[in-house]
């Protein structure tokens, strides 16, 4: 079979090795890759948000099964185009990606439904959202409406930082369109569990539990990331607080979004905090994490094409997914300054052994050497018995790997582990 995979970042290459277990698979293209990944894909330099150029060429390689993963081509209708064009595909359509696309959507949708999230207003207007701000309880959360590369979110402790984000959003379009319209959200406070699912509109089928570690620096300071690393699964997230997520957020969100004639048909990722008063949505994607999928498709028994095509063809009931009784960490090794600015084109050695755990999310190749090309370089990935072993070997793979002005966390996991003890 022929598979071609939407997305370059260590997610897809994630995704990409996991693919490839399956024997029937013969080529699996990647739009557009990177340079790290090329031992496992065949990289065509054609963009994730050209729809018409990834459309052209599935339909001129004989392409059998299509995965659309980043969230801009799924909020521009990849999947749809792809569809439309005869080449089944695992991603949802542009209508129900807009649970991610747009979070007065989302926000809106929960309200309806009765799924817990934070309480919210939502503003158009400038002066009413900063009036708004001067008199409501601190901390204040506010959010760019639609996508924003996971940095249009500001967690304000002041009316002047609550204030200034308003206005970068509204007045100086920091992220265009996106923050046209904004959603001012309650502060919530616990732990944060990132639970990724299968969905066919039928049934959802969670995957293991993960935990990101989104600040850029150890002791969660320094700037919000894409994620600096993640474990699976997540201590946190008990059976009862699975059982009691399915019950009044996955199963009533998939319902949701069928009776609004938007059917999920993806993964469809829930971004909960398990606070005082239960399990509340901070977030939904309307794709696989990143660096989630690093530690969550590690851990995946069921083959994983297998698992897309029961989705696409909405036959995932008859289907036991099931992920191994182990624990995985991720370590995200990033050019040093991310995510603000910092520089590239740093040669990056990776030894063998280091390779099959190694997810590459920024680089290029040149001359036959592959150098640095981004924030966030790559992922090195541990799957052991457990968390305190998977750590370990993850930080010991992590130091064996070299580029100039690598930089990564050396906490990985710590709260995890704490959670443990506790
Ligand atoms: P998001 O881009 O929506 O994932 O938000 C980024 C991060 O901001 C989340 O992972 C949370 O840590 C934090 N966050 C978002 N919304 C809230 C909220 N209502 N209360 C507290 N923290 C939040
Ligand atoms: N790691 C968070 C995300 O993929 O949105």
């Amino acid at each position: 079979m022929n598979l071609l995979v939407v997305g370059g970042g260590g997610r897809e290459h994630a995704i990409i090795k996991k693919l490839k277990e399956n024997k029937d698979v013969s080529c699996i293209y990647a739009l557009p890759g990177n340079g790290g990944m090329e031992d496992d894909a065949v990289c065509v330099n054609i963009s994730a948000t050209d729809i018409a150029g990834i459309t052209e060429f599935a339909r001129t390689h004989e392409i059998d099964y299509a995965v659309v993963a980043p969230d801009d081509p799924l909020v521009l209708g990849c999947a749809d185009e792809l569809e439309k064009a005869g080449i089944p595909v695992f991603g949802p359509s542009k209508k129900a990606a807009i649970i991610e696309g747009s979070k007065i959507f989302s926000k809106d949708l929960m309200k309806k439904y009765g799924i817990p999230t934070a309480a919210y207003e939502v503003f158009d207007n400038v002066s009413e959202a900063l009036a708004y701000v001067e008199q409501a309880p601190l901390p204040l959360v506010v959010k760019a409406d639609g996508l924003a590369l996971g940095k249009g979110v500001v967690i304000a402790f002041t009316k002047e930082e609550a204030a200034d984000a308003v206005k970068s959003c509204m007045e100086d379009r920091k992220f265009g369109a996106s923050g046209e319209r904004i959603v001012i959200e309650e502060y919530l406070t616990g732990p944060e569990v990132s639970v990724l699912s299968f969905t066919d509109g039928h049934v959802v089928v969670p995957m293991v539990s993960s935990m990101d570690h989104k600040r850029a620096l150890d002791n969660d300071e320094g700037l919000n990331t894409g994620g600096m690393g993640t474990v699976a699964p997540n201590p946190y997230y008990t059976k009862a607080i699975a059982d009691e997520c399915m019950e009044t957020i996955f199963l009533p969100t998939m319902k949701a979004m069928n009776a609004e004639g938007r059917t999920f048909k993806g993964c469809l990722y829930f971004g909960l905090m398990l606070t005082e008063k239960g399990p509340k949505v901070i977030e939904y994607n309307c794709r696989f994490g990143d660096p989630e999928t690093q530690v969550v498709l590690p851990l995946l028994k069921t083959d994983l094409l297998t698992v897309m095509q029961a989705v696409t063809n909405e036959t995932l009931s008859d289907l036991t997914v099931e992920f191994m009784d182990k624990a995985a960490a991720c370590v995200i090794m990033a050019s040093d300054g991310y995510p603000a600015s910092y520089e590239k084109g740093f040669e990056i050695t990776i030894p063998e052994e280091a390779k099959p755990h190694t997810y590459v999310a920024g680089a290029v190749r040149k001359d036959g050497k592959l150098l640095t090309n981004g924030g966030r370089v790559l992922g090195v990935t541990a799957v052991e018995d457990d968390l305190p072993t998977a750590l370990k070997e993850a930080y010991r793979l992590a130091a064996s790997i070299h580029f100039d002005n690598a930089y990564y966390r050396h906490d990985i996991g710590k709260r995890a582990l704490q959670a443990l003890e506790d």
